[in-house]
């Protein structure tokens, strides 16, 4: 089985929005090779458009430069990128989305593929509160909380292991 087709095993009929990228930080890539049915409506552009391309063609006029140079970063250093950022839809419309990437290692420690975890924030439902309470706060679960499993498996550490 292959990378692609684990992903998309696991992702296809997800509600997160999901995509696999190759492993190339610097333009042209990183190009996108599989996103899941979500990933399209998140977009609100069709899978076959957004096959092939780099995740940068979601970026406008207000996504802030400083939050994609923290992405660029943390994707050069082989590093999570957990934050939200303003992108834009086929229509034009924006959104905010929180964005959970991460580097899929091989055995060499070197990245394979980066896997992204999207979806929109909203408002939470009911009476908005002042200030940031009433706002959608991301909820980041640290990599030590993650089951002993799947922490050994060297494609999800976060770092390679030469330096942990
Ligand atoms: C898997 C993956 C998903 C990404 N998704 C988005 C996205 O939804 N919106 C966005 O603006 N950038 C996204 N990016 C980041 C851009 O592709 C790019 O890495 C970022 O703009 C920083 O690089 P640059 O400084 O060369 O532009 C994603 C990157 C990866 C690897």
């Amino acid at each position: 089985m292959t990378i692609i087709e684990l992903i998309r095993a696991l992702a296809e009929d997800s509600p997160v929005a999901i995509c696999l990228t190759d492993a190339q930080p610097a333009a042209p890539g990183p190009l996108i090779l599989y996103a899941n049915p979500a990933f399209a409506l998140l977009t609100g552009r069709p899978l076959a458009e957004v096959i092939g391309v780099s995740p940068r063609f979601m970026q406008g006029r207000e996504t802030r430069r400083p939050t994609l140079d923290l992405f660029a970063k943390a994707l050069a250093e082989k590093q999570r990128f957990h934050g939200q950022i303003t992108n834009y839809r086929g229509d034009g419309r924006k959104y905010l989305v929180e964005i959970d990437c991460r580097p899929l290692l091989g055995p060499d420690g070197e990245p394979t593929h980066f896997l992204a975890f999207e979806r929109e924030v909203a408002r939470r439902r009911g009476r908005p509160g002042s200030g940031v309470a009433g706002r959608f706060e991301p909820v980041s679960v640290p990599d030590s909380d993650l089951p002993a499993a799947l922490r050994s498996m060297a494609a999800f550490a976060s770092l390679p292991p030469a330096a942990e």
